[in-house]
């Protein structure tokens, strides 16, 4: 692993917000970080150096990560694809800020996703505001990928209060209004999001902006697409054998198998220093769920947030 940083960040001296029980998001660069997050960030800002041929994963939290660790691992990986079958994503792909800088982190050796360092895999939840020097001092490829911002918020709601370390009840009305005025992990979740959209848009051949919902509905044409785009197509010849294989990602990677490898239904073993079951990271996977559980208010409210925010920058939800 490359060294870890020893510098620490003055809190005192940071707006700090109420997150959910006893936990606390501190706003850094105009986002909001649980404390371990942005110390471990520093380190990633401080010391990782993308290779021109890392592939970053970048995401706001609770919008299709997991899943596209495994796509990702099985598209770049392809022979080793079955790992994914016994080994949980983020076993295999880790997140930089978890899993190789901050506290008691792993090397980069330690993953299948980053052992080889002509082709690493790494994922990350910083903003594309805070990340962008380090990301363009490189050739790297970023890919990213966003959820409807209710399904996300919905989805995160379901996921804090899995925590090992803050187990408190999480009201859904505090989750709509923290997540409204953009009060969550690396929130605000619009700005996250147009951070990397823009980038993308600048520089298509290098950053990759993808919606969970496109990768849902057709997810072998997006597959295909990402395979391309990470310079591994998938046509070779006749097409046939290759096609094979597409598919075989495809379903192996797919909401239903994947949910249920032993290695991803485990209440054991977290992500570095983050204390969530493994299990935690698969619930429902589908799209719309927030009708289940949101009122026709809530809604409205949310639905005019991303009007303003979203639909005045062009992109559209
Ligand atoms: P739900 O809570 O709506 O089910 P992240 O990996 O960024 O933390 O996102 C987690 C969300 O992705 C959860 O959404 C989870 O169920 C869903 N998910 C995990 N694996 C998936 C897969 N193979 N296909 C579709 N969705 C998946």
């Amino acid at each position: 692993m490359e060294d870890a940083s020893t510098e620490t960040i003055d809190f005192s001296s940071l707006p700090k917000e109420k997150f959910r029980g006893d936990d606390y998001l501190w706003q850094w660069k105009g986002f909001w970080f649980r404390q371990p997050f942005l110390q471990a960030a520093q380190d990633v800002l401080n010391h990782y150096k993308p290779l021109p041929t890392d592939t970053v994963l970048a995401s706001y939290p609770k919008t299709g990560t997991t899943w596209l660790k495994a796509l990702l691992y099985s598209i770049i990986n392809r022979s080793s694809r079955n790992s994914i079958l016994t080994n949980h994503p983020h076993m295999l792909v880790p997140t930089l800020e978890m899993q190789l800088y901050g506290p008691k982190t792993g090397s980069f050796d330690s993953f299948a996703g980053t052992a080889n360092s002509s082709a690493r895999i790494l994922a990350t939840h910083l903003p594309y505001q805070v990340f962008s020097g380090t990301i363009n001092s490189t050739d790297c490829r970023v890919v990213y990928i966003t959820r409807n911002p209710k399904d996300t918020l919905v989805s995160s709601w379901h996921f804090y209060p899995k925590s090992k370390e803050v187990k408190d009840p999480w009201s859904l009305e505090d989750a709509v209004e923290k997540f409204s005025k953009g009060i969550a992990n690396c929130g605000p979740y619009y700005d996250h999001v147009l951070g990397y959209w823009k980038e993308s848009l600048e520089r298509p051949n290098k950053v990759f902006f993808i919606t969970y919902e496109e990768l849902k509905s057709e997810t072998k044409i997006h597959v295909k697409r990402l395979a391309e785009f990470l310079g591994c197509p998938f046509d070779d010849g006749d097409g046939k054998e290759e096609d094979a294989v597409l598919d075989d990602i495809v379903s192996n990677c797919s909401f239903e198998k994947l949910s249920n490898y032993e290695a991803n239904k485990s209440d054991d073993g977290h992500v570095g220093w983050l204390k969530f079951p493994l299990s935690a990271f698969f619930r429902q996977g589908g799209m719309g769920d927030h009708k289940n559980y949101l009122t026709t208010e809530m809604i409205e409210h949310i639905d005019k947030i991303t009007e303003e925010k979203f639909h005045a920058s062009g992109f559209l939800y």
